[in-house]
């Protein structure tokens, strides 16, 4: 199996471990100083490759400081550069001297006003899914599990936290900044390597878990995630013990692209799921279910996205069944479903995109990063659980991440362990799976589960009598969940008069929601209709945070009408800037620059 998002040939030279030194300076809006790598190097190969991308490279050394000669290939848009560095005497040990560019895809370096205290700069990374090579000359390839430790010198006032072992929780007072360190022993792929820097402070929450925020969030935090501990608990109980020590959350600034990422002991999330009422913690679950399929079991290659993504989705709702009932996590799944049936539609003329194991050579992994993989992969995994029933279902899964635990799986080594210790034999049940239909062909299978929600069906009802003309303020809503919510949005009929549209937002206060979710499927409402009292609102929404979940359909509404257009350009003119790499990357050819 090769890799075709990364140049290393880890069969002739592998690296095992990475050793950071860096400096982060918050004026240039650079990383300067070295990685040194340790290398698991085959009998008669001379060189290993690494893949880097931006990266200014001042010296290749051995562990002696002598020179070795080193060489770049071509540079890809998407790849970046291999350096191809001749082996070092002791075939074991390569130090890179280099700095990072201000351009660096992973990094985001804000300025303090970005900020919730707005004092202090602050920095992030995100390397999913081959961005960790802008900021770390190693073998970007999520089938080379490496081992890592940092030493990261930061300006006297931050705080840096590492998906890591902090060996120095507070760090050492040096001359001219403070110095952190961090180790983690448990090899992990390269894009799981993370860092933050800010002002940041810490508030336990359970015996092994805590969040990281700006002082003024952290309290807000602590409260949205009281359930820690319990979700960490309901976890083990389906995937086995948890193998990576503490679960830690950090609350990101708002211009976080993503809603979570998984990095190891400490998710790091946007603050748009604090609702204030916890009801979008099935984001939290998520990324701990990550902790098991993701950072224990890693897709090999980026085609193998579904394993991560389609499991976690799956993890993630058993969780939530668990915690919170199954009604709850009925909706959840009903809400998936309605995502995945709104993204084949819009993949109607690329059937080829709508392939759990979808074939994305030559293209950015990016393009990999659909409901497809989160919604489709979980539904897969949902049908051959009912398929075969949870008595056989929860102990192959549980053996599974047992089997292949801190490994790299290609999705023909999960059907050959699905096959072995799932199916065994059955061919009846084999058949019925239909198991090549789901993984290499379009749509979704005729033996997909269809899942319901008796408390949608509820939902529903008040949505017909409102189009029947019941006005909003008599609609039966007393008590409904941030799902039902949702579902009611979703519900409503594509065209509403201006009149609905006002009756709607007096009685329910949607413009003015602080739940980014409902908000959002709100705006999307309000941009289809042109329904100006929520104007205000979008344009707050665009500019003060940077989720590309929900700047994506935003901007798409806007730039499909002419009136939108306009307004789009000029908000993203203002709200550029204060995007991640990640957000402009996807934008751009949206709304155009
Ligand atoms: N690992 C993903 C985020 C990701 C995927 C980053 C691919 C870069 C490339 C993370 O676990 C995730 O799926 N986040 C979702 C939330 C989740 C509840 C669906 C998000 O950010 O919206
Ligand atoms: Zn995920």
């Amino acid at each position: 199996m090769t890799d075709p998002h990364s140049y290393a040939r880890p069969a002739e030279a592998r690296v095992t471990d990475v050793a950071l030194d860096l400096r982060a300076d918050f004026t240039r809006k650079v990383f300067e100083g070295s990685a040194t790598l340790t290398l698991h190097v085959a009998g008669d190969a001379r060189e290993v490759v690494l893949d880097t991308r931006g990266l200014e490279i001042q010296r290749v050394a051995d562990a002696k400081g002598a020179a070795l000669t080193y060489a770049f290939g071509p540079d890809d848009p998407i790849l970046g550069r291999a350096l191809t560095i001749a082996l070092p005497a002791d075939r074991k040990t390569v130090v890179v001297r280099y700095r990072t560019t201000p351009e660096a895809e992973a990094l985001q370096w804000l300025s303090p006003a970005q900020t919730a205290g707005g004092a202090h700069p602050y920095l992030f990374s995100q390397g999913q899914a081959i961005l960790t090579r802008t900021w770390i000359p190693t073998q970007d390839s999520p089938a080379v599990r490496q081992t890592y430790r940092a030493r990261i010198v930061v300006p006297s006032a931050l705080r840096a936290v590492m998906s890591a072992e902090a060996l120095t929780p507070d760090g050492t007072p040096i001359e001219g900044g403070r110095a952190f360190e961090f180790t983690l022993e448990q090899p992990v792929p390269p894009y799981l390597i993370a860092i933050a820097i800010g002002h940041i402070a810490f508030k336990a929450v359970g015996p092994r878990s805590g969040v990281y925020a700006e002082p003024s969030v952290v309290d807000r935090a602590a409260s949205e995630f009281v359930d820690l501990e319990k979700m960490i608990e309901a976890a083990e109980a389906l995937g086995g013990p948890y193998r990576w020590g503490r679960y830690d959350v950090l609350v990101l600034p708002p211009s976080f692209p993503f809603g979570g990422m998984e990095n190891p002991r400490v998710t790091f999330a946007t603050p748009t799921i604090l609702a204030g009422d916890r009801s979008l913690t099935s984001l939290i679950a998520h990324e701990l279910a990550h902790s098991w399929s993701g950072n224990l079991v890693t897709n090999a290659t980026w085609r193998d996205f579904w394993l991560n993504e389609g499991f976690t989705t799956y993890f993630e709702n058993r969780i939530m069944e668990q915690l919170y009932g199954v009604p709850r996590a009925r909706m959840l799944e009903v809400l998936g479903r309605r995502e995945l049936a709104n993204e084949l539609a819009s993949l109607e003329d690329k059937p080829g995109d709508q392939i759990l194991h979808i074939d994305l050579t030559g293209r950015n992994p990016d393009d990999g990063v659909t409901s497809i993989a989160y919604d489709k992969g979980a539904a897969f995994v949902r049908m051959i659980e009912a398929t075969a029933g949870r008595e056989r279902f929860d102990p192959w899964l549980r053996g599974y991440f047992d089997r292949h635990a801190f490994t790299s799986l290609t999705t023909a080594e999960f059907l050959e362990d699905l096959r072995a210790n799932l199916i065994a034999g059955d061919a009846p049940l084999e058949q019925t799976l239909q198991l090549d239909e789901w993984l290499e062909k379009p749509g979704l299978p005729a033996n997909a589960t269809a899942p319901t929600s008796d408390a949608f069906t509820v939902v529903e009802r008040q949505v017909t009598r409102f189009t029947g003309g019941t006005p909003a303020s008599s609609l039966e809503t007393k008590a409904w969940t941030t799902q039902e919510w949702q579902h009611f949005l979703a519900s409503l009929p594509a065209t509403l008069s201006e009149t609905q549209l006002l009756d709607l937002d007096h009685a329910f206060g949607f413009s003015k929601s602080g739940n980014s979710e409902v908000l959002c499927a709100w705006l999307r409402i309000g941009i289809r209709h042109r329904y100006h009292p929520a104007m205000p609102a979008l344009e707050r929404f665009l500019t003060s945070q940077g989720r590309r979940k929900f700047l994506k359909p935003l901007y798409e509404d806007l730039m499909a009408t002419d009136w939108g257009k306009a307004e789009a350009k000029h908000i993203y003119a203002v709200a550029r800037p204060t995007y991640h790499a990640v957000s402009t990357t996807t934008l751009d050819p949206i709304v155009g620059r």
